[in-house]
């Protein structure tokens, strides 16, 4: 096991780029089975959820194959259509192969994925979908078991706008018999990544990016080449990092549509933020003012920089609050922050955060993946000491070496065996 030793206080300075968004690489990979060919997929980050889904979609029958700066996907047959409990287990998100596997190969078994972290994380939305195509699912010894001979279109009302359910219907729908009109539908940015994937297969979709996306099924779909959105979550955590620690960063091979809401939070606590094509310039202030977040479906702020976010506010001048609305236990982190000093009063689906003037370094332990980030960003301004997040195997589920990015900034940050 290893962990992240961080000397703070250092101002960052430089440019960093960023890599390929692990939410939108995860849901184009499963998708690429749904045609018998060989698809490309470029920009691919370097995970260990990445890693995940290879490793089950190998089982499949799935052959994978670096090709340049691509990685080719072989789903000329599927040969198995298991999902296994030891690996779905380390990665909620494996539930992605449903609607692929149902669509192509018209059976599917998938371990009943548990919850995690930051809440129950229930997929009664997908199977709900998949059921009204006329899916026939039942649950037997933890695996959901599916059969369907063929998919139908049809009207699919989400009570909550899931992204992975979204997806999951999307791709089912696109080798479905008929019209599929899924209403109140995600509109992130990386179901749209994953439409414009469907749509270079030869799927017919439209509307992606509102809530109502309208699928015509057709007989069948072509492998393609894509090429993978920046990670939207990366960009921020780096934007609110700039902002925190002062000094200058340029954040390359990033999409700032994608962040406006972010954006807009970071600049109200001071910071002073430019951008132009792939590029965000941030200067940090020299007095960081407190600011109110709701996290929010997109294009709201994401929940997944909340506790990055909540790092930032520690050290600013005031009160702030905090109101987390995606998950009902997204607050995990604030146990670790106040190990460092910080002041943060939990009230249900709200923190009230009191700013301080600094935080002081302790060793902390990293519980998700979105908690280990914040808490490297608060090591990055602890003082008296070095800061250890320790069970860093989350952060990498979905940060390509981050430490290295932040070192490059001039962050005194380093990797150890714990
Ligand atoms: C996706 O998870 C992301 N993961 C999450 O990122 C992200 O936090 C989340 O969307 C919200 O933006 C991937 O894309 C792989 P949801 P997902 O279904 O799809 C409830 C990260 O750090 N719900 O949109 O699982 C659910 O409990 C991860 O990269 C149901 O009740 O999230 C939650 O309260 C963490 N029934 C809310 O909806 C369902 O069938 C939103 O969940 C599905 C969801």
């Amino acid at each position: 096991m290893d962990k992240i030793v961080i000397q703070g206080g250092s101002p960052l300075a430089g440019e960093v780029r960023i890599s390929g968004a692990k939410n939108a690489a995860l849901p184009i990979l499963a998708a690429s089975l749904l045609s018998a060919g060989t698809s490309v997929i470029h920009n691919v980050p370097a995970l260990r959820d990445i890693d995940t889904i290879k490793r089950i979609m190998s089982r499949l029958g799935i052959s994978f194959e670096i090709q340049g700066n691509g990685l080719a996907v072989g789903c000329e047959q599927i040969t198995h259509h298991e999902a296994p409990y030891e690996l779905v287990k380390t990665m909620r998100a494996s539930i992605l192969l449903l609607g692929p596997l149902l669509a192509r190969h018209g059976k599917a078994k998938i371990s009943l994925p548990g919850g995690c972290a930051i809440g129950a994380r229930p997929i009664n939305l997908h199977l709900k979908g998949l059921a009204a195509m006329g899916a026939e699912m039942y649950l037997d010894h933890g695996y959901i078991h599916a059969e369907a001979k063929k998919l139908k279109g049809t009207e699919i009302f989400l009570d909550i706008p899931t992204v992975t359910g979204t997806e999951n219907i999307m791709m089912a729908a696109t080798l479905a018999q008929g019209v599929t009109i899924i209403r109140n539908a995600a509109k992130e940015p990386e179901v749209q990544d994953l439409a414009s994937f469907l749509r270079a297969m030869g799927a017919s979709i439209d509307g992606d990016g509102t809530d109502t996306i309208t699928i015509e099924g057709v007989k069948e779909l072509h492998a393609a080449h894509h090429t993978v959105i920046p990670d939207r979550i990366e960009a921020g955590t780096f934007v609110i990092a700039a902002a925190m620690c002062g000094g200058d960063v340029t954040i390359t091979g990033c999409r700032s549509e994608h962040l406006t809401a972010v954006i807009e939070k970071v600049e109200s606590a001071g910071a002073r933020i430019t951008f132009k094509e792939d590029r965000i310039s941030v200067r940090g202030p020299e007095k960081i003012e407190s600011v109110d977040i709701k996290t929010m479906p997109y294009p709201g702020f994401p929940t997944d920089l909340q506790a990055q976010f909540m790092a930032f506010m520690c050290i600013a001048d005031g009160w702030s609050m905090i109101r987390e609305t995606i998950f009902e236990n997204r607050f995990i982190h604030v146990s670790e922050l106040r190990r460092l000093g910080a002041e943060i009063e939990i009230n249900g689906g709200q923190a009230l955060v009191r700013g301080k003037k600094e935080l002081l370094a302790a060793p902390v332990m990293a519980t998700d993946l979105r908690a280990s980030a914040c808490l490297v960003l608060a090591g990055l301004v602890a003082r008296g000491g070095l800061t250890e997040v320790h069970r860093i195997y989350h952060l990498d589920r979905g940060y390509e070496a981050l430490e290295k990015k932040f070192q490059k900034l001039g962050a005194r940050i380093w990797r150890e065996k714990a």
